[in-house]
């Protein structure tokens, strides 16, 4: 294409960078963090500390001319910090929300999170499916095929993953990232609770003012 930046090695330059606020949403020791790790550091523990409040990374995938860039907030899935989960799934773009698949209860409590999200979350948020720990199947006590199946009743992408092995972990970020909108300006996004709300701001993190425009170049 004409006049698009092009790198040294011949290939086109991404022309356009989307931010999209993205949320993970689970019970305790699924692996939201481990799954984060595994994304933006290529980095798995093996004893993994759970999280506290929540955790905010941003990693960025390309696709094509866009370089969409994600802002993610790796909740606590300790019963005890459920009151803050909205403060973080308000004005996110994307969730994904993530069970243990050798853990049925953990299945029951992604759904109860799916059903939240429906409720509260921005209508037109893309929530994904992920069944983590993938690695154990000997373990297995949740059927992919029950898992999937859910998933296409609630129009949910899923993918069953391993922070441990990598296996389908950045697949999952792409695929969200080819579901999300890159034409039009983004809403949300503002801070970590969206537009309007002052609670719980971190102000060590970067801000996330003025950082809601998909925009071009
Ligand atoms: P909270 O922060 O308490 O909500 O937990 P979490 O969902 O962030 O879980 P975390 O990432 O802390 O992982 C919990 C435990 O599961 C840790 O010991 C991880 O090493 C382990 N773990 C995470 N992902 C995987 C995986 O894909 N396979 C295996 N075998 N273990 C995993
Ligand atoms: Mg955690």
């Amino acid at each position: 294409m004409a006049g698009r930046p092009v790198r040294p090695n011949g290939q086109p330059q991404p022309s356009k960078v989307c931010q999209f606020k993205l949320v993970l949403l689970g019970e305790s020791a699924v692996g939201k963090s481990s799954l984060v790790l595994r994304f933006v550091k290529g980095q798995f523990h093996e004893y993994q500390e759970s999280t506290i409040g929540a955790a905010f990374l941003t990693q960025s995938v390309c696709l094509d001319d866009t370089t969409v860039k994600f802002e993610i907030w790796d909740t606590a899935g300790q019963e005890r910090y459920h009151s803050l989960a909205p403060m973080y799934y308000r004005g996110a773009q994307a969730a994904i929300v993530v069970f243990d698949i050798t853990n049925t209860e953990t299945f029951g409590r992604a759904k109860t999170w799916v059903k939240e999200l429906q409720r509260q979350a921005s209508p037109n948020i893309v929530i994904a499916l992920a069944g983590n720990k993938a690695d154990l199947s000997a373990k297995r006590a949740v059927e992919y095929e029950e898992a999937q199946a859910y998933a296409d009743d609630n129009s949910l992408l899923f993918m069953e993953t391993s922070a441990k092995t990598a296996m389908n972990v950045n697949d999952l970020f792409l695929a969200i990232a080819k579901k999300l909108p890159k034409s039009e300006p983004q809403a949300g996004a503002g801070g970590v609770a969206g537009r309007g709300s002052r609670a719980g701001v971190d102000l060590n993190q970067p801000s996330q003012a003025n950082k809601s425009q998909c925009c071009g170049n």
